[in-house]
């Protein structure tokens, strides 16, 4: 290799070497993991393998070399706390690895990590700065390590279960609770002595000095939920190299933050902000969160409150906050995308094409985030309303602060020291503490594959063309995901089938209902899944028992299919009728299909008008009429992709794909295409007509720019025309007009209510002005000063300011107390004459009132005001008033 040692050329050489090593290059996957319920984000090079790796999936290579996006925040391997404050921790990383699927073990792995890093044709690192670590019991790796490598034996370091539990081990790696695994050796490169730390397994080893570069796996087992140790059906290798930690080695730097590529992001970010870089932390962390941003939005995540989206926005929101401590005024982080996309782009394509659309979710959340801001602090300033010098804000309301309006808890603290005010910290800590227990809860997922890992033949589906199949074979029956011989009456499992016109769930399309009968009994099917490449059928025996081997005829429940396909094809053509109307923006980011309803989300940053709405039935509903042939065809998916077929991004394709044509042909863009052309594995109609009718039933916002519309068709959406239709009468008989007049009279009412409301109002106050003329009466005298206190019924707040103003007037030098009580709510107010508030201040007056009463309130000397829910006690509590009055007065 040639110097400087750019990043970027360290990735191509690793790729170059592995090619020559006879592997394949694959792109990286997308960072939302396809298919894999147990990961949050890609955290590892080996995710797009971990089907492979079980014997699951066959690829057409079994060595492969790839450089991976990773994301390591939130769920396990989170490292979003330590962002910016070390050398090397990081949201968004990349990772080399080289891979063998059952291929080389552990003798060609390790020989290749050697070569690679030491050779003078590649990396030529010093071999006296290397150590390695290998799993206390793996005989094997230390001889290859000694005696084929030549490695002294004191630098080969055994670790065995060092956190704690069997194979809980720095050297025992795991993706997950479940999946493939195995005991690794990993490569730790010495920084020199300058640097404080320990070697691995010394008390110190956390120290900076030895970092780990490279680890590599021995991929051996597939763990199940219970902690057993299932064997993979091969031996394999699975290897991680971070980009940036080897970056740092090969620019003679220490922290990765020094490197090319982050150099020039922090320099990026000083300029934006219109600072120097003096490598504060904070732009460290900008430099870093800026990664884990725009690939998360380049593969489809937008900021939310939930799972993947709430991650992200955290990550947003903290970038931001680091900016604004280097005095940022305004928005700043979208601006950080252009360089990125210069730093990036050639690598990774998508960044480049998605530029504008990155940096328009950024912008967009940056102003969010200034808008609860603002929130944050005017409910921090109700907080502190009712505080005085010396007391505690609840770690409740700190909590709150941060969490709903992204207030850092030092933030709060500045606001609240201005007061005398101090933070309950240990309560926010345990609020904090909930919450990461909560976002680890949602990174985890509960998938155990002993059920299906046994299933090595896949299940030939056959329901495209047929809904009944009256000879197919029961190749296994389980119960409580354990294989077993037979089901008897009254039980559930599963069962699995040679072939089967069951559609499993999948591309949005819920599974199918219906009948497995045997010459023993008959078998209920009421969900249907993909478990690797067999087909699952999952339900109940209503008749007889069920065994394994025997042959069976399988139906599916007609009705319910062509409901399902009514709505899938539907589906198809709101999607295509989405993009005509609001424009090719409009992305897919999920959908449901069920044989009632059909669900689609969509990327579109406002609420779709009701005109559109209808514009969109009426474009499906002529693609209906139009009654077109909806056609299949198979081609490679470049084909597919030159004319115009919609696939989902981040979905994953085989090279030949499944096209669905419908509707009537359109000019698009100047070409001529079909209404709708989309890649589908689901079930659809053969004729557009067989749908029906479309009828859209609500569109909503699910997430900061992603909106759901919820449709009907068929049979469903007659039902649901008639209910409409059938409301439209009941509510023309009871409002005695004809249909067409049933808006004008409601609109006729609305006046003529707002116009009795404020004829009661002007009662009240009438009403209340003639009470004050009679309360004068109640005036008694405690202390030398004529106090005046009443209750009044049906009296609410506006009123009772109207009458104290009143009576004010008419009574000087006095204390008045008035108490409003209507609908179970009492309104306070409380006057004190300017010559009486040298003795007692109206502020306290409400301020004792309300608290007896279990409300809130306060004020200025001469005038107060506060209100409470209605005790039941409250009589009591108003007469003894007095007497607290004159505590205070004598
Ligand atoms: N899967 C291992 C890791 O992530 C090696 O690639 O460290």
């Amino acid at each position: 290799m040639s110097q400087p040692f750019r990043s970027a050329d360290i990735r191509q050489a690793f790729i170059d070497y592995f090619i020559s090593k006879q592997h394949t290059a694959v792109p990286s996957s997308s960072l939302i993991p396809h298919n894999d319920p147990t990961l949050l984000f890609t955290n590892a090079g080996m995710n797009q393998f971990k089907e492979t790796f079980l014997g699951m999936e066959t690829r057409d290579y079994t060595r492969a070399v790839t450089s991976q996006k990773c994301v390591r925040a939130g769920g396990k391997h989170n490292d979003l706390d330590n962002v910016g404050y070390t050398a090397r921790h990081h949201t968004f990383f990349e990772m080399l690895g080289n891979f063998s699927f059952g291929d080389y073990f552990k003798q060609a792995g390790i020989a290749y990590i050697w070569e690679f890093l030491t050779s003078k044709d590649w990396l030529a690192i010093d071999k006296d700065r290397l150590y390695v670590t290998i799993y206390e019991t793996d005989d094997e790796a230390f001889d290859i390590w000694h005696t084929e490598i030549g490695i002294p034996a004191e630098r080969i370091i055994r670790i065995g279960d060092n956190k704690g539990a069997p194979y809980a081990s720095d050297n025992f790696w795991t993706m997950g609770d479940t999946g493939p695994c195995g005991p690794c050796t990993e490569v730790f490169y010495d920084h020199g002595p300058e640097i404080e730390g320990g070697l691995p397994g010394t008390p110190e080893e956390d120290g900076d000095r030895f970092i780990e570069i490279w680890n590599c796996v021995f991929m051996q087992f597939n763990r199940q939920k219970d902690g057993t140790m299932l064997p993979l059906p091969a031996p394999s290798v699975d290897t991680g190299m971070g980009l940036e930690r080897i970056s740092a080695i090969m620019q003679g730097v220490h922290s990765n933050y020094e490197i090319d590529l982050f150099v020039h992001l922090m320099d990026a970010a000083a300029d934006i902000l219109g600072i120097a870089n003096e490598q504060q932390a904070s732009l460290n962390v900008i430099a870093d969160h800026i990664r884990a941003v725009a690939f998360l939005i380049a593969d489809g995540v937008l900021p939310s409150n939930e799972g993947r989206g709430y991650v992200l926005r955290r990550i947003i929101r903290r970038a931001v906050r680091h900016g604004n401590k280097l005095g940022a005024e305004s928005d700043f982080f979208y601006k950080m995308v252009a360089p990125l996309v210069a730093e990036m782009g050639d690598a990774y394509p998508e960044l480049k094409d998605k530029q504008s659309q990155i940096e328009n979710a950024i912008q967009k959340e940056e102003a969010q985030f200034a808008k609860t801001l603002a929130q944050g602090l005017r409910l921090l300033a109700s907080e502190l309303e009712d505080l005085q010098d010396g007391d505690t804000l609840s770690g409740a309301a700190a909590f709150k602060l941060y969490d709903t309006y992204g207030f850092p808890l030092d933030l709060t603290a500045d606001i609240t020291r201005e007061r005398g005010i101090l933070i309950n910290e240990d309560e926010f800590d345990e609020h904090m503490q909930a919450q990461r227990d909560r976002a680890r809860d949602a990174g985890k997922f509960d998938v155990d594959y002993s059920s299906v890992i046994q299933v090595d033949t896949p299940t030939e589906f056959i329901g495209y063309e047929q809904l009944t199949e009256d000879n197919v074979t029961l190749l296994a029956v389980y119960q409580n995901g354990e294989a077993t011989e037979a089901l008897n009456e009254g039980m559930e499992g599963v069962v699995v089938l040679d072939r089967t016109p069951f559609y499993a769930e999948g591309g949005g399309q819920v599974g199918e209902l219906g009948e497995i009968r045997t010459a023993t009994g008959v078998f209920e099917v009421q969900d249907t899944k993909k478990s690797g490449q067999a087909i699952i059928h999952h339900g109940i025996v209503t008749m007889g028992e069920i065994s394994a081997k025997q042959s069976a005829e399988a139906q599916v429940l007609s009705d319910i299919r062509s409901a399902s396909a009514k709505n899938h094809s539907a589906t198809h053509l709101l999607h295509a009728a989405l993009r005509q109307v609001l424009g090719h923006d409009v992305t897919q980011k999920g959908s449901l299909v069920s044989s009632d309803v059909l669900r689609f989300d969509f990327s579109y940053d406002k609420p779709v008008t009701d005109t559109e709405i209808m514009q969109i039935e009426r474009l499906v509903n002529e693609q209906i009429q139009a009654n077109v042939q909806a056609c299949i065809e198979h081609m490679p998916i470049d084909d597919a992709m030159n004319k115009g077929a919609v696939a989902l991004f981040g979905e994953k394709y085989g090279d030949d794909v499944r096209v669905l044509t419908m509707g009537t042909e359109q000019v698009v863009d100047g070409q001529r295409q079909p209404f709708s052309i989309e890649l589908c594995g689901g079930l659809h109609v053969e004729r557009t007509g067989d749908i029906g009718i479309f009828k859209i039933t609500s569109e909503a916002g699910i997430a900061a720019g992603i909106r759901r519309i919820e449709a009907v068709t068929g049979m469903n959406a007659v039902k649901y025309l008639q209910q409409g239709d059938q409301q439209l009468s009941e509510l023309a008989a009871q409002l005695k007009v004809k249909r067409p007049n049933i808006a004008a009279r409601v609109q006729t009412m609305a006046d003529k209510q707002r116009e009795l409301e404020k004829q009661l109002e002007r009662l009240q106050q009438k009403m209340a002005s003639a009470q004050a003329a009679n309360l004068l009466d109640d005036v008694q005298n405690i202390a030398d000063v004529p106090v005046l206190i009443s209750t009044l019924s049906g009296i609410d707040g506006k009123s009772i300011r109207t009458l104290m103003d009143d009576i004010k007037s008419k009574l000087p030098d006095s204390v008045i107390v008035l108490i409003g009580d209507k609908d179970g709510q009492l309104a306070l107010a409380a006057s004190v004459a300017k010559s009486v508030t040298g003795r007692i201040k109206a502020g306290d007056i409400i301020r004792h009132l309300a608290g007896e009463l279990g409300g809130k309130g306060g004020g200025k000397p001469d005038y107060a005001q506060g209100g409470a829910p209605k005790p039941d006690n409250s009589a009591a509590i108003i007469g003894s008033l007095p007497a607290w009055l004159e505590s205070q007065l004598g």
